[in-house]
């Protein structure tokens, strides 16, 4: 007999071979880079949400800005599957989703060629072996200052306190990093911007436990 176990993991091997399946979906072995502008077929500008999961975020933006292009980008596809096919679903031609991991960024998108990077919620890879994983290092940082236009941005939102003040000292000490936006709780501050304080799943559940939501955006100044 199966398992309730055995059902989710059947379902999750499906959404992975589906992944490969849309029309939408590249995986490390795509051309795109520099070439993103000939596959959504426009000029328009490029925004990537890094680490995206299910993509509620951008799939969420995608539909609200058609004058924008985005892309998903994760190591799981069984998680991108669903906004992927969703976006098939709805005619949503603005929405791509890439599988690959982070520290190859820069092979799949040409140099300045994205207008603005989100991080959202990334693990925190708390322990002091796993520090090498967190997305707001060095050498992601690296990575994203390359593909990103002179005047690009990017956006970083945690629950988790901790990661974020260890962001905010790996972007002071870090050459070149330029704080322009900061809050510790982005839901009570009026100026930024509604985009900003849309809320994923995992957002709401965090805001109901009472955690403020922490978010800074910064740019490269020697680019
Ligand atoms: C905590 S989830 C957040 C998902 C989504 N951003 C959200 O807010 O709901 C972090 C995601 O980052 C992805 N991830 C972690 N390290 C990555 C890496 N080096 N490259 C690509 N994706 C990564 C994980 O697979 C996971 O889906």
């Amino acid at each position: 007999m199966r398992t309730i176990v055995d059902r989710m993991a059947r379902k999750k091997e499906k959404r992975k071979a589906g992944f490969h399946e849309l029309p939408n979906c590249f995986d490390r072995n795509t051309k795109n880079k520099g070439r993103w502008g000939e596959y959504f077929g426009n000029d328009l500008p490029i925004i990537l949400e890094l680490g995206c999961g299910k993509a509620e975020f951008s799939l969420a933006l995608a539909k609200k800005y058609p004058e924008r292009n985005y892309v998903g980008i994760d190591l799981k596809t069984d998680r991108m599957w669903y906004p992927a096919s969703i976006a098939v679903d709805e005619g949503l031609s603005n929405l791509a989703f890439l599988w690959i991991h982070l520290l190859e960024i820069d092979e799949h998108f040409g140099e300045k060629e994205i207008d603005e990077i989100w991080i959202t919620f990334p693990d925190p890879f708390p322990k002091a072996r796993q520090a090498k994983h967190r997305m707001i290092n060095p050498p992601f940082l690296e990575k994203y200052k390359s593909i990103l236009k002179p005047d690009g941005k990017v956006k970083f939102k945690t629950d988790n306190r901790e990661l974020f003040l260890y962001s905010l000292e790996v972007f002071v000490k870090k050459e070149g990093v330029k704080l322009d936006e900061l809050s510790f709780d982005l839901h009570a501050a009026e100026e930024m911007p509604e985009d900003y304080k849309f809320k994923t799943t995992y957002e709401k559940e965090f805001l109901a436990m009472g955690l403020p939501i922490n978010y800074v955006g910064f740019s490269f100044v020697d680019k």
